[in-house]
């Protein structure tokens, strides 16, 4: 990847708010891809950690001898950290990547809104969110999407782009290009609760904490009849510590307050271990405990 250019012209610069888990792979992902990107965080210690967590993952990369250093230095140089959101104003995309909270959300979107250019595409990474709602905060409904990515982003082949009515073919068409430019496969869906993929992957997952607390197996058995028997990469309660338990947990209440199905009814143990602090990989403990 030397001195790797942005595939796609017509986003020349990306915006990335937040620099969690997610927004840190967009960001990385992006300019590993020859974009620019500028990319937020609420403050400039939870800025730092982003970075920091960035540039690990690349240096990981760099030791498998996967890309070279100078790949890496070339890709960090193409991020900009900021805590200001008028560094926004010059991208042509914007992806919001912040915490899961409607409420804000319609704030950023507000305020993108402002900021922004008026061609700049403003998209959300929320997993279930009403996209419709996030829209209604600006006065672009029809430069509105969702670009859904899968953690952990750099591995994930798959970009989920949520349409809502309003969606304009124009924005559609876009987003899937700049996606492809990122190496993903494009997958389209209304905006609805959970989209395709966390609307299956749910109940999937619930009901495996069901049969773990009903006891009819345990939870390496569980896990291991997943992976072998579904050929699948990891079983459902290891996959539930990589994704977070309490966003597992906000993402079945959020589908169960739409549906009010009982397949997407928390169970009492997810509720539980959420309530302890007890979230996966990210705390060190969750269904398994990580070092
Ligand atoms: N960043 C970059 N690369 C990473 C990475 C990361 N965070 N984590 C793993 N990798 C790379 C490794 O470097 C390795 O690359 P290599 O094969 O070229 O050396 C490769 O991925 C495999 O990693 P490991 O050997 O460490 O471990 P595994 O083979 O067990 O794979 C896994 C780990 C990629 C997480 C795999 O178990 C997997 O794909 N699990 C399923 C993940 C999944 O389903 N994610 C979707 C969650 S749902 C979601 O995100 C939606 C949201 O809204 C909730």
């Amino acid at each position: 990847m030397d001195e790797k250019v942005a595939a796609f012209k017509e986003i020349r610069k990306v915006g990335v708010v937040g620099c969690g888990q997610m927004g840190g792979g967009i960001t990385q992902v992006c300019a590993q891809s020859g974009y620019p990107v500028a990319v937020s965080e609420i403050n400039d210690e939870l800025l730092q950690r982003g970075l920091a967590s960035i540039d690990a993952s690349l240096t990981k990369s760099v030791q498998k001898e996967k890309i070279t250093q100078q790949d890496k230095d070339t890709t960090m140089t193409r991020i900009k950290g900021t805590t200001d959101i008028t560094d926004f104003g010059d991208c042509d995309l914007v992806i919001e990547a912040a915490v899961e909270n409607l409420d804000l959300k319609k704030k950023i979107f507000g305020e993108m809104d402002k900021v922004c250019r008026e061609h700049t595409i403003l998209a959300t990474n929320t997993s279930c969110l009403s996209i419709t709602g996030m829209a209604k905060a600006t006065k672009r409904p029809e430069k509105v999407l969702g670009m859904h990515f899968f953690n952990p982003v750099p591995v994930m082949k798959l970009l989920e782009i949520v349409r809502t009515a309003k969606t304009s073919e124009e924005t559609l068409d876009t987003a899937k290009k700049f996606g492809q430019s990122l190496g993903k496969t494009i997958v389209i869906v209304q905006d609805s609760p959970g989209f395709i993929v966390n609307r299956l992957m749910a109940p999937q997952i619930l009901n495996a904490i069901r049969m773990l607390e009903s006891g009819i197996a345990t939870k390496e058995d569980i896990d291991t009849g997943m992976t072998l028997g579904l050929n699948y990469p990891m079983g459902p309660l290891a996959l539930a510590d990589l994704v977070g338990l309490d966003t597992l947990l906000f993402i079945a209440n959020g589908i169960y307050d739409e549906f009010r199905e009982a397949q997407y009814a928390a169970p009492t143990l997810l509720k539980e271990m959420v309530a302890d602090g007890r979230l996966g990989r990210k705390t060190g403990k969750g269904f398994y405990e990580y070092m």
